[in-house]
């Protein structure tokens, strides 16, 4: 199976289908460094939020990679607190200013809040024809939050991200997904580092002289998954980035399939207090 590193979304716009996520990293030297790191190795597509509070180290890290702004990919979602269609277009302008950027790649409201994410949408949408911001989409939203969405929307959503690991395989919702031409990003999509000493994800591994990191990153890759795994060290960076020279045979993503528990580490997003 050869393995495109890109795919294009539904407005025709490339994303990496490999990146760094930066949740829980650091604002400060943390930050930057892993976006330096991550560029460093090849990494195109440098995933953040306004609640992660690193959106300052962030811009700095990329800018100190010395990678061309256009040749990057950054994502940035819309914070809970801020919805509402003119707290976001205020939102979007503060995330902007912070990572010292004048567009950002892809904008997605972080969570499905009741009542309000409509408004919210709205306001997307006429950042998105202001050319701000190159595609919009959603995070942690189900298939009845996508279907109340686009009973108003003029834009359909093009990402949507949620938590997707071999213990939660979301396939329903990857499915109803892919069939509205919605691009499937994973988050936390290790496991948050906590399946990988598992010994079916180990023994795969062995076969192709790789971590059990490097076999689930393949797994989303070869399941049509954008994913960003996070991590702070340098050899962990470019390690979670050097799986484009093996492949996982059918028998391989079956067994990983089967991992499946349907276990959540994060909150349902239809039952969320935040
Ligand atoms: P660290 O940042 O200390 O390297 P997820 O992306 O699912 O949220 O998982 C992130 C967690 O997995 C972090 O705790 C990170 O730790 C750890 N991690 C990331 N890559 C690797 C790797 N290649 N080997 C071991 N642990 C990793």
């Amino acid at each position: 199976m050869s393995l495109k590193k890109t795919k294009e979304l539904a407005n025709g716009l490339i994303i990496p289908r490999l990146g760094l996520g930066v949740w829980q990293v650091k604002d400060g030297a943390e930050a930057v460094d892993s976006v330096k790191w991550a560029l460093e190795a090849g990494y195109r597509l440098i995933d953040t939020a306004a609640a992660y509070k690193n959106e300052v180290s962030v811009g700095e890290g990329i800018r100190a990679s010395g990678v061309p702004r256009e040749e990057i990919f950054v994502t940035t979602k819309l914070w809970n607190a801020d919805q509402g269609y003119d707290s976001t277009l205020k939102a979007f302008d503060e995330s902007l200013n912070k990572l010292g950027l004048d567009y950002i790649d892809l904008y997605l409201i972080h969570w499905p809040v009741e009542g309000k994410y409509k408004d919210s949408w709205r306001a997307m949408e006429e950042i998105y024809q202001s050319g701000r911001v190159k595609a919009i989409g959603v995070s942690n939203f189900h298939e009845h939050h996508i279907e109340d969405l686009l009973k108003e929307a003029k834009v359909v959503p093009m990402v949507d991200q949620i938590e997707i690991h071999p213990t939660l395989t979301q396939e329903p919702l990857r499915k109803f997904l892919a069939d509205n031409k919605i691009a499937v990003e994973a988050w936390s999509p290790l496991g948050q580092g906590k399946i990988l000493e598992n010994p079916i994800l180990v023994e795969i591994g062995k076969k192709y002289d790789k971590t059990a990191a490097q076999v689930i990153i393949r797994w989303h890759l070869q399941s049509d998954i954008i994913v960003i795994p996070k991590s702070v060290h340098q050899d962990r960076i470019e390690q979670n980035f050097d799986v484009f020279d093996f492949e996982l045979t059918d028998e391989d993503i079956k067994r990983i399939d089967e991992l499946n528990t349907n276990e959540r580490l994060g909150p349902d997003p239809d039952n969320f207090d935040f």
